[in-house]
């Protein structure tokens, strides 16, 4: 019983990673739940030509990871801002999958350097995942000014109000969680 976590930047030193490796802990430390991380910068996959059921071939990393989300309880996509939307390799692997996708509760948090937090990508993406008859999850968590919130082992100062944002961001994704099992 696990939730993936797709850290969505392939930067180098990115700061979508510090995002995902705070949510990383907090999930292990105060939920149920174990994790994956998914960090497309470790993957770096190449531009896929086609989607996965239609690949001859998949490579060993592509199976692997379209199995970490087909099993998943849900998913956390940590995403960076790019011009108002999400990045390219995030689309290279939502296209890869599709019935991985399906029904799967997914919480989206966004991430900036700036201080919206990244929260013109979210609905983008969501809109995506919906085609995808994905359930996204109807919880934010922007973070703003990410170099200075979290350092690169994701942690933040201890009364940070990032702690009380998160806990309500996870705690809603659970619910979807708990909901959808109830449906199967
Ligand atoms: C191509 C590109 C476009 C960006 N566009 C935006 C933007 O629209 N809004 C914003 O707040 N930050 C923008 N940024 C800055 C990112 O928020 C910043 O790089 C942040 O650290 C998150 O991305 P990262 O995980 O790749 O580091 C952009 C960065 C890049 C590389």
């Amino acid at each position: 019983m696990y939730i993936a976590i797709i850290s969505a930047s392939i930067r180098v030193n990115n700061n979508t990673q510090r995002v995902a490796a705070l949510i990383n802990q907090y999930v292990q430390s105060n939920t149920g739940y174990k994790t994956k991380l998914l960090d497309l910068n470790t993957y770096q996959f190449p531009l896929f030509t086609e989607r996965l059921s239609h690949q001859p071939h998949p490579q060993p990393n592509v199976i692997e990871f379209a199995n970490a989300i087909k099993n998943s309880q849900g998913v956390i996509i940590v995403v960076p801002e790019y011009n108002g939307g999400y990045p390219a390799a995030l689309k290279n692997v939502v296209d890869l999958l599709y019935s991985e996708w399906y029904h799967k509760p997914v919480a989206i948090s966004t991430v900036s350097d700036g201080s919206f937090g990244g929260s013109q990508v979210i609905t983008s993406l969501q809109f995506v995942l919906w085609k995808m008859k994905a359930i996204t999850v109807p919880a934010m968590f922007p973070n703003p000014n990410v170099k200075n919130e979290l350092n690169e082992q994701g942690q933040a100062l201890p009364d940070s109000p990032v702690y009380k944002r998160l806990s309500a961001f996870i705690a809603e994704l659970i619910w979807c969680i708990e909901a959808v099992n109830k449906m199967k």
